[in-house]
């Protein structure tokens, strides 16, 4: 196709108009904060809404749990496994840590697609518990399972549905920990009892706390996108932390992108804010965006029908964190990485700068719709009763440019004026260490601290 200032000029237009679609302003995140509390409120009180208000059936710790434990780390594209030593006086230490894929490389085994089963997928990871641990010493094991379950206490959930497309067979509706368990009994390990079950946003919370007695929010915003919060009194029992599944909001300004994300997913109308916030789908709203401004003629490039701009989820975060972080004038690491993964030869300025103002209106949006989100939890739990520690872990929080400053910026202009201090800090060691902390806890008589 032949380049012309026409072209270029409709490209520049549309690119203005992309990055105003995918803005969020001051009064369109208060909208959101204020609906999304009112989504809370409905849910709590068990009215049918997009929040699911999950209790965890775990209150906050005191920082002086003690004691080693193994917890198991299931997040949904690895495995982690680690071995965490309380100290007590808020210390502690990761004595050993292992990591493993559920999708082999090649994909030659995907225990996350609809041909693995529960007990294939909890076989695989009893077979990796069983190398990992001491035969000699019996373990407690927290295990953080990063899907909408619901739990009757702290050591039974039912997975209510998957969610990040994975489609592994025969877990829905089954009580998670009991498949654990029964993949442990299959495989001869008897030294290991799971004691609790926790999602990784209350993992978050938990780690965060133990440190810090302010923390009453944690929140994830990695391949997915979820946040829990510290309710001061549940149902009149006491404080109990719920996990708000608040990736399945969709009171939100969507694009036609993210309409036809979510219409070609393996769950159209649900995630909707996860869809537009969560890890997994950043790239291929810009990849959809970027493929239409193709199709419209305002890039110079032909698209080969095999092209891997074609191939859906083709760009994935780390690549818009590479793209977005390029402060070469040329842009010179994203057209490499064209080059390279694209296989597009002379990737043109237009193209680049196009990827790059579409990434980063893409992840500023992001940011402000969790940011909006955290501050409607806040209205909830009633802004001056005390400071908020929001906890947050992810590979976007930290590793994509200016997400986790765009989360502060967005919470700074929201939250009122006053003596107020709300401090968004990236939670070390989350999934292991709040494992191991609620382990300790379920093993106290009362969690409802
Ligand atoms: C998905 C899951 C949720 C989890 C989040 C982050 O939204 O439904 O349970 O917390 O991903 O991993």
């Amino acid at each position: 196709m032949n380049r012309n200032a026409g072209n270029i000029d409709l490209l520049h237009e549309a690119l203005k108009m992309l990055a105003a679609r995918f803005s969020v302003t001051l009064p369109m995140a208060r909208t959101i904060a204020s609906n999304f509390r009112n989504e809370m409120k409905s849910g709590l009180a068990g009215y049918p809404c997009r929040l699911k208000m999950l209790p965890a059936f775990l209150g906050k710790p005191d920082g002086n749990e003690t004691g080693t434990f193994l917890a198991l780390d299931f997040g949904g594209t690895n495995i982690r496994l680690m071995l965490v030593e309380l100290l007590g006086g808020r210390r502690y230490r990761i004595v050993r840590t292992r990591s493993f894929p559920l999708k082999e490389p090649l994909e030659s085994c995907d225990y996350t697609s609809a041909k693995a089963t529960g007990e294939t997928l909890f076989d695989y990871i009893a077979g990796h518990i069983k190398d990992f641990i001491d035969h000699e010493r019996i373990y407690d094991l927290g295990h953080t399972f990063s899907f909408p379950s619901r739990q009757v206490g702290t050591n039974e959930a039912c997975l209510i549905c998957w969610t990040k497309e994975i489609r592994t067979r025969q877990v829905e509706g089954e009580d998670v920990n009991r498949l654990l368990m029964e993949a442990l009994r299959r495989n001869g390990i008897e030294n290991v009892r799971p004691v609790v079950i926790l999602n990784d946003t209350v993992s978050t919370l938990l780690a965060a706390a133990y440190k810090d007695a302010d923390c009453d929010i944690g929140s994830i915003c990695g391949t997915g996108h979820n946040t829990c919060y510290l309710e001061r009194c549940f149902k009149g029992q006491g404080p109990m932390i719920i996990n708000i599944e608040s990736g399945n909001f969709d009171q939100l300004p969507f694009t036609i992108y993210d309409d036809i994300l979510d219409g070609r997913s393996d769950r159209p109308g649900e995630q909707r804010l996860e869809k537009m916030v969560g890890g997994h789908y950043l790239g291929e709203i810009v990849r959809l965006a970027v493929v239409d401004f193709i199709e419209k003629n305002m890039f110079p490039i032909n698209l080969e029908e095999d092209s891997p701009l074609r191939m859906p989820y083709f760009i994935k975060g780390e690549h818009l964190s590479l793209i977005m972080a390029d402060e070469n004038p040329g842009l010179s690491k994203a057209a490499a990485w064209c080059r390279d993964c694209l296989r597009i030869n002379d990737p043109h300025w237009e193209l680049l700068i196009s990827l790059k103002t579409v990434a980063e209106a893409v992840s500023k949006r992001a940011a402000f719709l969790a940011g909006a989100t955290y501050i409607g939890i806040m209205d909830h739990i009633g802004y001056r009763c005390s400071n908020h520690t929001i906890a947050v872990d992810g590979s976007l929080f930290e590793k994509m440019p200016g997400f986790s400053d765009n989360i502060a910026k967005i919470i700074k202009d929201l939250i009122p004026e006053g003596d107020l201090i709300v401090k968004v800090v990236k939670a070390k060691d989350a999934s292991g260490l709040g494992a191991a902390v609620a382990a300790a806890m379920a093993r106290t008589s009362s969690s409802f601290q």
